[in-house]
């Protein structure tokens, strides 16, 4: 098969690396793709929103699998356009994209399919604030019912800020939602779905503050490991059946089924009681990066399976490995990262017997030269396979400290959370 992906991240590299050793796959193209993806295949300048652009190089490359990375393509209906054209695609169409785009109908439809997550109200009146916030303890959760890339999302003890965030998305949204808090520890489950199936990869764990010990601003994830020892036998099987059975029954049934990868965020509480805290339509980043090289079966045949709706007919097999990554930011991130500065040190790699060290770039361009340099808040992640979660961590740390860019800063306690609270 000729495989095109959708998308820059390291999620993409880490697709286009597990689709590089199978069997299955010759060709693999990106759009637009970074460093990483440029020294396994061909990067097409297409920004991921111009999704008939998209359609068409598919089109003119006779491509035989669109994998999409990121939730935008979707929620615009990359893949509803695919199919018309025959082209099988990793991803769902735009209605099933809605689980990502609104939080509004995922949280109306959890309640309908009573799958277990907080209670929440909508409020779109701008007289009645201080009575909604009264019906919920502090902090309080306020959403936007927008895609905003993880930025739409206010967590706040605060009154006033919290009234201030439910004004402006209400005047900007016309509505927005105040959630329950919850406690507890969060864990990324992705789940491998269509109409005939679904396969649950191994549990991970994101890291989302730009600082260590959990401080500082959100990010969209500074490392992950996997897998998530939170994620016990006991929890694991609380998720499939109050989760993802319910899920999958739900989207099964639909004219046009669910194909691609649910992700299902969710927080454990102290009894161990699941709850959804958001479904994403896609791969996480960085989860995809501690998941994807876990899968022993050939990558190009299992995405082609759930695009395909053929997810029963495949044995996908996991390799009892643990991963950890880092994440490289550039000076600034999350904020305003300063970018176009050159990195060094970045071919180094391991290859031990039972352990690797490789890296996975997301925000890299090449130069004129064909090097790497960043072009975005998160540069690359470091990643280490091994056969204990310790070894993995220690790993991608060996790999990080090899690498230069000026003001760059990473976490020192990725995967911390493996061994205690
Ligand atoms: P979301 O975009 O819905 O995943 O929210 C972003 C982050 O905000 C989550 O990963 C959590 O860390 C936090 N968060 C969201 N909703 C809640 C909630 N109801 N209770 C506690 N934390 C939350
Ligand atoms: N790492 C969180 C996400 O991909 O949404």
């Amino acid at each position: 098969m000729d495989v095109l992906i959708v998308g820059s991240g390291g999620r993409e590299h880490a697709l286009a690396i597990g689709l590089s050793e199978s069997s299955s796959v010759d060709k693999i193209h990106c759009c637009p793709g970074n460093f990483g993806t440029s020294q396994i295949g061909l990067n097409h300048d297409i920004d991921i929103k111009d999704v008939n652009s998209i359609v068409n190089l598919s089109n003119n490359l006779q491509i035989d699998l669109v994998v999409v990375g990121p939730e935008a393509p979707l929620v615009s209906g990359l893949s509803d356009k695919l199919t018309e054209q025959g082209i099988p695609c990793f991803g769902p169409n735009k209605d099933c994209a809605q689980l990502e785009g609104s939080k509004l109908f995922a949280k109306k439809l959890m309640n309908k399919l009573n799958i277990p997550t907080g209670r929440f109200i909508e409020i779109s009146n701008l007289e009645r604030i201080d009575e909604n916030l009264s019906f919920f303890k502090p902090p309080w959760v306020i959403k936007r019912d927008v895609l905003a890339g993880g930025k739409g999302v206010t967590v706040t003890g605060n009154i006033e800020d919290a009234r201030d965030a439910i004004k402006n998305a209400i005047e900007l949204d016309g509505l927005v939602l105040l959630e329950e808090y919850l406690e507890g520890e969060e864990a990324s489950i992705l789940v491998l779905m269509d109409e005939s199936g679904y396969s649950i990869l191994p549990p991970s764990q994101d890291h989302k503050r730009v600082g260590d010990e959990d401080s500082g601003p959100n990010t969209g994830g500074m490392g992950a490991y996997s897998p998530a020892p939170i994620v016990t036998p006991s929890v694991a099987t609380r998720v499939t059946e109050e989760i993802i059975s319910p899920m999958h029954h739900y989207l099964r049934n639909l004219d046009s089924p669910f194909r691609g990868c649910l992700f299902v965020g969710i927080m454990i509480d102290r009894d161990g009681s699941p709850k959804v805290v958001e479904f994403n339509v896609r791969f996480g980043d960085p989860e995809a990066q501690v998941t994807i090289p876990l899968i022993k079966t050939d990558l190009g045949m299992v995405l082609y399976s759930v695009a395909t709706g053929n997810i029963e007919n495949i044995d996908i097999i996991f390799d009892r490995k643990s991963i950890a990554t880092v994440v490289l930011a550039s000076e600034n991130y999350p904020n305003k990262p300063i970018v176009g500065r050159k990195i060094f040190g970045y071919d180094s790699h391991i290859d031990e017997g039972q352990i690797r060290g490789l890296i996975h770039f997301s925000g890299t361009n090449i130069d004129a030269n064909g090097n790497a340099i960043s072009s975005g808040g998160r540069v690359l992640s470091a990643t280490g396979i091994a056969p204990s979660i310790i070894e993995a961590i220690e790993t991608a740390y060996q790999i990080i400290n090899t690498i230069k860019l000026e003001g760059s800063h990473y976490r020192t306690d990725i995967g911390k959370r493996a061994f205690y609270k």
